[in-house]
């Protein structure tokens, strides 16, 4: 890459500035992982900034509606849930799991509305390898080719291990960008053990573009681990072959593989509020002693996210100040490159065509 950015206020586009934090819509989101919810349950979430009731029947489906009632907007899943219907707290108006209001006590039977007219917003809901979805935007009923992939992870998709998760206080973008930035981990994730500042070295690596069945977002193409990450070999037991995605708006996927054993890493941004992120991290392996290495490996991958955590709210605090910034040759290239497909996905949006994914297949070179 030859684009040099000097000053990265000069050298980002106004409308790249104004979509700081802005949301994009109409994709799915991570809600929370399966074992979260077990049947006849129902939890509150916010997801885009809206409340969002994520519950799961008594058959096993998972459904999501508007957490507002629509009467006078009390949080229904302050409510009851027999693992049919949801019953408001506050006047007993009861909600099918579609969002069709089923029962008003109040109403005598020629009053108007009647329940069958009353019917509160539903969320499409897709589960998969462990994992809950929710789209966020339009759509509302029956999955079909209109709704982009379901993020997934290439492999053992049915060896869940854990999910771990933290809530960042920095806006989507700042959270995004934590998860593809090359060049952090010799100085945010120091260690005695893993690495430190001494481990940088020179490192070249191919990109391409996802193909259009996989999303809008680009591929590290596969290659071998880097010495300095020390940490598959608590998986993997050597150093494997890795593949990294991402994308748009805000999944990262990872597979790595040696001859003998794999471990895929999913990692996905959704943002609670303009101020406030929350980043989940899905780990699957199939090396033995999967089950007994659960703990260790949960603390180990917090202590992780809780570092990239405190040095996003360090730049995002800095941010506050508005002060000039750059960004740099090629470590910083995949920064950029989200930034312009984020401003391509919305400007699609608008104007109600395809996203084109711009990116070319290029090899990038840095130090970490
Ligand atoms: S506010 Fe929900 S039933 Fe009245
Ligand atoms: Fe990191």
């Amino acid at each position: 890459m030859n684009d040099v950015f000097p000053h990265a206020n000069s050298n980002m586009a106004p409308d790249e500035q104004a979509n700081q934090g802005t949301f994009v819509r109409e994709q799915w989101y991570y809600a929370l992982p399966s074992i979260a919810l077990k049947p006849g349950v129902m939890l509150h979430r916010i997801i885009l900034g809206e409340p969002v009731l994520i519950g799961r029947s008594e058959n096993g489906k998972a459904f999501a509606l508007s957490d507002t009632c629509p009467h006078r907007g009390t949080l229904l899943s302050r409510g009851k849930f027999d693992g049919h219907e949801v019953q408001c707290p506050y006047h007993g108006w009861r909600f099918s799991t579609d969002g069709q209001c089923t029962i008003i006590p109040s109403q005598t039977s020629i009053q108007k509305p009647q329940a069958k007219d009353i019917r509160t917003k539903s969320y499409e809901v897709s589960e998969r390898q462990g994992n809950i979805w929710v789209f966020i935007g339009k759509g509302t009923s029956n999955l079909n080719s209109e709704f982009p992939p379901v993020p997934e992870v290439p492999a053992l998709g049915d060896h869940f291990q854990l999910h771990v998760s933290l809530r960042f206080a920095c806006n989507i973008d700042l959270a995004v960008i934590g998860l593809m930035d090359p060049a952090h981990g010799a100085f945010v994730h120091r260690s005695k053990i893993w690495r430190n500042e001494d481990s940088i070295h020179e490192k070249r690596k191919a990109f391409s573009p996802l193909t259009e069945n996989e999303g809008i977002g680009w591929r590290m193409d596969r290659h071998k681990a880097s010495s300095n990450s020390k940490a598959y070999k608590v998986f993997l037991g050597s150093a494997p072959e890795t593949e990294i995605t991402y994308r748009m708006p805000s999944v990262r996927t990872e597979h790595a593989q040696t001859k003998k054993y794999e471990y895929c890493g999913l990692t996905a941004c959704t943002p609670v509020s303009a101020y406030e992120t929350d980043v989940h991290h899905v780990m699957y392996w199939n090396a033995p002693g999967g089950i007994l290495l659960r703990p260790i490996v949960r603390h180990i991958a917090r202590r992780f996210l809780d570092q990239d955590r405190r040095a996003v709210t360090a730049m995002n605090e800095g941010l506050s100040f508005n002060p000039p910034t750059m960004m740099v040759q090629d470590a910083d290239t995949q920064t950029r490159w989200y930034y312009q497909l984020k401003r391509e996905v919305l400007a699609a949006q608008a104007e109600k065509r395809t996203p084109r994914n711009t990116l070319k297949p290029v090899t990038l070179t840095w130090r970490s």
